[in-house]
């Protein structure tokens, strides 16, 4: 296993701890939330859980947890899911893996977030890993230069780019599109959230601001416990 895999296991068994018996519990997406969910499923308590994924759903139901859908539950515990950066205040960019949409929708209906990750993941200022955005798949193109211009707005000058996967646009599991937009360095990220967010045809956009209660960041030396 790579030094990042077992930052990411750790991080994942740290977090499969915080869940008490009897908990509605959120699953992440991605392959630290998959460590969080092979840990937990082996602790082997009673649970309903809320997956913000088909695959995520399919891999919690493989180990014998009962998956139920959002809003099907008495509201969720605790939510616990990876990141692609974590910034200052435990400001987030999710959707390397295109599932942000539900998982900011699992994450808002969550009495706790809990995001989980690798050292590598922590920056000093969002926007290295480039900022998924989901669109529907209607006039995307036109959605993708009302994005270029709220972008440049902000002074990111660069063309969102349809993602692509062996040659064919990936689809979310709600069957929209996804843009990655290279930001390289996001220092306004709640104004560029509130813009992207009010432009017709984005559906959600990958900034998660204000939503997660605490990291756990598996390091070289341990897990470590951030606060916002
Ligand atoms: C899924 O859409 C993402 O938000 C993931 O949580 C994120 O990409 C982290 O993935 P890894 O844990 O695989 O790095």
């Amino acid at each position: 296993m790579s030094d990042v895999d077992a930052q990411k296991r750790a991080a994942g068994e740290a977090a499969a701890q915080l869940v008490e018996d009897g908990m509605v519990v959120g699953l992440g997406t991605g392959s630290t939330a998959a460590w969080f969910v092979r840990a937990l499923a082996a602790r082997g308590l009673n649970l309903t859980c809320v997956a913000t994924s088909q695959a995520t759903a399919d891999l919690a139901t493989s180990l014998g947890l009962t998956v139920a859908e959002l809003g099907e539950t008495r509201p969720i515990d605790l939510t616990v899911d990876g990141a692609d950066e974590i910034g200052p205040g435990l400001a987030l960019i999710k959707g390397g893996g295109a599932a942000l949409l539900r998982e900011k929708l699992v994450w808002e209906a969550s009495h706790r977030s809990v995001v989980i990750a690798d050292a590598a993941k922590q920056v000093a200022v969002l926007g290295k890993f480039p900022l998924p955005i989901e669109v529907v798949a209607f006039g995307h193109k036109t959605t993708a230069l009302r994005i270029c211009d709220v972008l440049s707005e902000f002074e990111i000058a660069m063309m969102p780019r349809l993602r692509v996967t062996d040659g064919a646009p990936v689809r979310t599991d709600g069957g929209n599109l996804i843009y990655d937009a290279a930001c390289g360095a996001i220092v306004e990220p709640a104004a560029l959230a509130a813009a992207l967010k009010s432009l017709t045809g984005v559906v959600e956009h990958g900034l998660f601001l204000d939503l997660a209660d605490q990291a756990l960041i598996g390091t070289a030396n341990g897990v470590t416990t951030l606060e916002p």
